[in-house]
């Protein structure tokens, strides 16, 4: 039977219910300060709550869940994953990894979910994974001013050699890399809110 996609809202009930009572206490306060300490208030905030599950990765568990469901999947490996919400999206029907090279605090959202590992450094350089077999998705991280392979020309090479090893690729349409990954990947389809799905 075909599954489909759940709505949106189904899975920032759960983020906001896990963040109230099920998430280590770090993750908890971590959120409450950025509620200046009134998570009751945010969690009727529509900013807020689109934050916990952006329009970009709703896009990309939308497009998995109805084009994908074919593809043999290892691992959905989500580089700048920050505090990883969004593994709510992922982690009920894939491995889901979340790499990112900032420690926002200790414990990351659902760090204590069976199909969810978390990994700290900076990709590629620090960190060995393999993309075969993997959905890879980046948004606001690799190939923006923010990441430190773009300092120089050999760590963007670097970088773009690593990521035509994976079998899809998500990112956002106005990523600076976006004419170099179209070079290396053999198709890419146009999504909505600046998404793009590159295919090898
Ligand atoms: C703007 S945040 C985006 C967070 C999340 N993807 C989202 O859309 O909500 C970008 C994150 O990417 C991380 N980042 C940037 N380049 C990276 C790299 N090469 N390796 C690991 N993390 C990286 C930064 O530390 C930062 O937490």
């Amino acid at each position: 039977m075909k599954k489909h996609p759940k709505p949106r809202s189904y899975f920032i009930k759960r983020v906001l219910k896990k963040i109230e009572n099920k998430e280590h206490r770090g993750v908890k306060e971590w959120y409450n300060e950025r509620c200046y300490g009134n998570l009751y208030k945010w969690k009727g905030n529509k900013v807020f709550k689109l934050s916990v599950i952006n329009d970009f990765y709703y896009t990309v568990y939308r497009h998995l869940k109805k084009r994908m469901q074919r593809v043999e999947i290892d691992h959905i490996i989500d580089i700048g994953c920050h505090k990883a919400t969004q593994s709510e999206l992922f982690c009920k029907d894939y491995q889901y990894i979340g790499i990112d090279n900032k420690m926002y605090c200790q414990h990351f959202f659902n760090c204590n979910e069976r199909n969810v590992t978390f990994i700290f450094g900076n990709f590629p350089n620090e960190i060995n994974v393999d993309l075969s077999n993997s959905v890879v998705i980046t948004t606001g991280a690799l190939g923006q001013k923010i990441d430190p392979n773009m300092e120089t020309e050999s760590g963007k090479q670097a970088l773009l050699d690593k990521l035509e090893q994976s079998k899809i690729l998500y990112t956002n349409l106005s990523n600076p890399i976006f004419e170099e990954l179209k070079m290396i990947f053999k198709t890419v389809e146009l999504l909505p809110n600046d998404t793009c799905c590159f295919v090898n």
